[in-house]
């Protein structure tokens, strides 16, 4: 009953790894490093070194471990990015997913778990996004991920497959340095790094129609996120299928609230510099959160402090050397 974890090396994958291990559930990861560290995992966990789209290793991994259920979060993450290279995120995340799914075919192995993303759903106006809300991605990573979907649910009805896409929401936190996130594209990493380098943090709007002005997201911490993967585990293991479901806290926290809350935490003064909105960001995206209640048994814990408490954590002893890491966290795009 061991679980192949696809891109388990990563920032999210790595914490999912842990908390496997933790629930007690065998794992082993395969990763090709494109962006993942073998110094995030445990020494107790296999790694094999190799993509996903080469169909063969992935079978020949299924087989050595004897793999029964898959959780696929290889892939590329970056919004900007997937606009100026579509191609390569179409390979590397549709094309990705759909040699999973041969792999796992072949090999009869009918559990699955997939890294989704609220990306899926582009600008909503909605309060709370549900399940059912439009799916209408702004950029070739949504689509992506949307294709992903979409291949795994009819899979699912052809092949009887068993399988769940978690729709992420903006995740931040980190449990330990030495899982900290690179490269990341959200509100945290970019105010880290203003902070690291002495500058005032970018805010791009402050006159939304929220309760300061400022856009307003759901956070979720990774460790939270990383308890829902074993629920979900746990629900596909007893049959539940083919449902998309929102992975976030449904409680929303604005730009400005975040600042305070890292300027509490960090000491710092993060007063920002206010640019005009940038196109294409909705005012507010919360998650609705009953559909993950009812079908993985799972809420998320953390809140905002502690989110912010362990990302600060984790990007100072990062950069001042403690863990063992190849190269320092650096802003990202988004
Ligand atoms: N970080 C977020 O906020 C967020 C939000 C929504 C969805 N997601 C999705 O969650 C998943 C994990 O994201 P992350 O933040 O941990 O990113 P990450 O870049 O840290 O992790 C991705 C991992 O996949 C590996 N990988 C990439 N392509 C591969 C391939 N072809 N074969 C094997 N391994 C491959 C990388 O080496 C890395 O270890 C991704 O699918 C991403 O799209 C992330």
């Amino acid at each position: 009953m061991t679980w192949l974890l696809t891109g388990g090396a990563g920032y999210i994958g790595s914490h999912v790894t842990e908390a496997m291990q933790d629930a007690g559930v065998p794992v082993v990861v395969l990763d090709d490093l494109s962006t993942g560290r073998a110094s995030r995992l445990r020494p107790t966990v296999p790694l094999v070194k190799g993509s996903v789209l080469d169909t063969a290793t992935v079978r020949t991994v299924i087989r050595d471990h004897d793999v029964t259920g898959v959780i696929h979060l290889a892939g590329k993450k970056s919004v900007p990015e997937s606009m100026t290279s579509p191609l390569h995120y179409y390979r590397e995340n549709v094309t990705g997913a759909l040699a999973l799914l041969e792999a796992m075919r072949a090999e009869d192995v009918n559990q699955l778990v997939f890294s989704s993303s609220a990306a899926v759903y582009g600008t909503s106006d909605a309060d709370y996004v549900t399940e059912d809300s439009p799916t209408l991605p702004d950029s070739p990573y949504g689509r992506s991920k949307l294709v992903s979907e979409s291949m795994i649910r009819d899979a699912a009805a052809a092949y009887g497959l068993d399988s769940l896409s978690l729709r992420y929401f903006n995740v931040v936190g980190c449990a330990d340095p030495a899982l900290v996130e690179i490269n990341g594209t959200n509100l945290f990493p970019l105010v880290f790094d203003a902070l690291q380098r002495g500058d005032h943090p970018v805010v791009f709007g402050a006159d939304y129609p929220t309760r300061d002005g400022s856009c307003v997201r759901d956070y979720i911490h990774v460790e939270d996120l990383a308890d829902a993967h074993v629920a979900a585990v746990r629900a596909v293991s007893v049959g539940a299928s083919q449902k998309a479901v929102n992975v976030g806290c449904g409680a929303g926290h604005t730009v400005f609230e975040v600042l305070r809350e890292i300027g509490v935490m960090t000491g710092l003064d993060t007063t920002p510099e206010i640019l005009p909105r940038r196109p294409g960001d909705p005012a507010s995206m919360v998650a609705a959160t009953a559909l993950a209640e009812r079908v993985l048994g799972w809420k998320a814990q953390r809140d905002l402090s502690q989110m912010v408490a362990s990302a600060w954590h984790a990007v100072t002893a990062t950069s001042q050397g403690k863990p063992e890491m190849t190269s320092v966290p650096s802003i990202g795009t988004s």
